[in-house]
This record gives C-alpha cells, structure tokens and sequence, in this order.
C-alpha cells in the first residue's frame, strides 16, 4: 500500500513525525512531495541515529537506477530515492519536455524491490519556488570538456539540484552511476568542498545484453538503432584491446570512421583521458589510470558511455 504522505497528514492532522514512525510499522511506503516534511522525517532518523541512503534520479527508473536502489538496501539503513526531472540541466527545452517521465511505474518498481524504499518527488516549484534557474559553480577546464563543452550550463544545473537534494537529505551515503563519469567526478568535488560528511558509492554501468550501457534515453531508438548502438560499446572495447598496439590517433580514426559510417551515427567526442583529473592523454603512462569516454548521436538521441583501458 502506498499513499502520498501529504494527503494522510491533511486527513487525519497527524503529526508527520507519527507518521513516518507509523509508516515503518504498518508498511506504507513513504512519498513525499514537500521538502519540510522530508526534512522533518530526515530529523527524526537521524535523532534515532539511523543513517540516510540518497539515491539522486530523474526516474523513468531502469535497470541501471535499480542495480543503484539494491546496493543501497544492501546498507540496511533509511533509502531514499529523489524523483525530479531538473529542468536547469537541459540545455534545450524540447529536450527536457521530451524527457520520459513515469511517476506511477517508477513508484510500482520501488515498491516491488521494498516497501521501507522512501520516495521525494517534488514539483519544480517546490524546488525552485518562482526562478527556475542553476547557480554558478567553478568546476574549472570540467565545464568545457565533454558533456561540458556540448550541454553548456548543464554541470551547473546538476550542481544546483545535487547541493539541494544533500542540503535537504545531508545523506551519509549517496549512490551514482559510473555511465555519467564526468558528472561522478563534478559531484567528488561537491562533496569534497561542502559536503564533507557524505559518502560517495560509485556502481558499475549496467548493460543490454547487446552491451550498450542501459539509459533513459534508450527508450527513443527504434528496434533498428538500439541494436545497431550496439557499436557504441563495441569500440570501447576494441580500443581497450588495443590501446597497448595502435596509437591513439590512429585509435581514435579507426572508431571514428567504423561510427560514422553507420546511417544516422555520428560520433560527437571520444576522448581518452586520465580517470582522476579527466586531464587528455596522448601517449600511454604506465602509472596513469587511462578511460575512454564517448558520445554518439543516433538520429539526433546522444549516447554517452565509457570504459576502464589501463
Ligand atoms: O544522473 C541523473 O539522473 C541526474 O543528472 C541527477 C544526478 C539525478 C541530477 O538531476
């Protein structure tokens, strides 16, 4: 059974602490939309001394966020899952109006993994009240690399709903996806500078079995495309096997000519880069940790993946 949060306290006037204590009890699911009353429940807990899971999502959950959820529920602690498509992260409007959204179902996959999963979907003006717009952070040469440099502003969005969403759960665990490396290394640097307490868990990419990296995004490729995307992975792999033999230009031309040739691919970026500082690299280092990353447009859909080489 799972009923909004809200609407019970309006019915019955309980107190939302109560509420939450009671939930446990009697096996309702949490669903929260208003930040004060998560703030209130989040309160309680940790005056309990139980520890706070935050799983950040834009829901449309996949595979890849439920391999997230379990690892989380593996902590035995309090779960939350955050449900809220920023709209400051996407450049383009028809983008984020296009961005698939699917409360009901997302909420029917939690309750099936566990009912004690507690759910925060807001609506953008709970969030932003009357000005929906990112504040400025300095990630350095971070913002104009990559996903950077083709979604500009799009860190800045991310940064502004990630320093909300910890301000309001100041979770001791957060759980993000090694798909969105770069994104992984900007919120390393959140937490470094202002979130000191909070503990990052970085979980594998989850794949289709054809080894494209599972993504909201998937849902908009024909059947022909999806498998066809399969190159993405593929390449990561070749240059992965072959990063001790062909140098990188030669690398980077062979996978760029193999994508491209491909009716409706093209290659957007594909970097090899160091996995901390995500500084280029040219030549092989043998003390340096090296990754590829990718991104390839299908019919206009962008596709991001990466891969461990060295
Ligand atoms: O990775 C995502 O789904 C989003 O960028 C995040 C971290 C939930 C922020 O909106």
């Amino acid at each position: 059974m799972y009923l909004r949060f809200t609407k019970l306290q309006n019915l019955y006037k309980i107190d939302i602490k109560v509420l939450s204590l009671l939930a446990v009890k009697v096996l309702l699911m949490i669903i929260e939309n208003k930040i004060k009353n998560v703030e209130e429940i989040i309160k309680k807990n940790k005056i309990l001394g139980n520890k706070i899971c935050l799983i950040p999502t834009m829901g449309s959950l996949h595979k890849g966020h439920i391999s997230l959820v379990k690892e989380a529920l593996k902590m035995g602690e309090m779960v939350w899952v955050s449900i809220f498509v920023n709209p400051t992260q996407f450049n383009e409007l028809d983008d984020y109006e296009k961005y698939p959204r699917s409360l009901n179902d997302d909420i029917s996959k939690l309750k099936k993994l566990s009912h004690k999963i507690c759910i925060f979907s807001p609506s953008t003006k709970e969030i932003y009240t009357n000005k929906v717009k990112s504040d400025d952070f300095d990630f350095g040469f971070l913002e104009s690399i990559m996903e950077g440099k083709f979604r500009p502003n799009h860190f800045n969005g991310v940064a502004t709903i990630v320093t909300k969403l910890f301000e309001i759960f100041i979770p001791d665990y957060c759980f993000f996806g090694e798909k969105d490396y770069q994104q992984v290394v900007i919120i390393k640097k959140i937490i470094e500078t202002n979130f000191k307490e909070t503990k990052m868990i970085i979980c594998d990419t989850i794949r289709e079995k054809n080894g494209l990296a599972i993504s909201s995004r998937n849902c908009f490729l024909s059947k022909k495309k999806f498998m066809e995307s399969a190159i993405i992975y593929k390449m990561l792999v070749f240059a992965r096997n072959n990063i001790n033999k062909i140098n990188f230009r030669l690398l980077e031309n062979i996978i760029a000519k193999k994508i491209n040739e491909i009716s409706g691919f093209e290659l957007e970026y594909l970097d090899f880069r160091d996995a901390n500082s995500l500084k280029k690299i040219s030549t092989i280092n043998s003390k340096k940790h090296i990754r590829a990353f990718i991104c390839v447009k299908v019919n206009g859909i962008r596709l991001i993946d990466n891969i461990e080489l060295k």
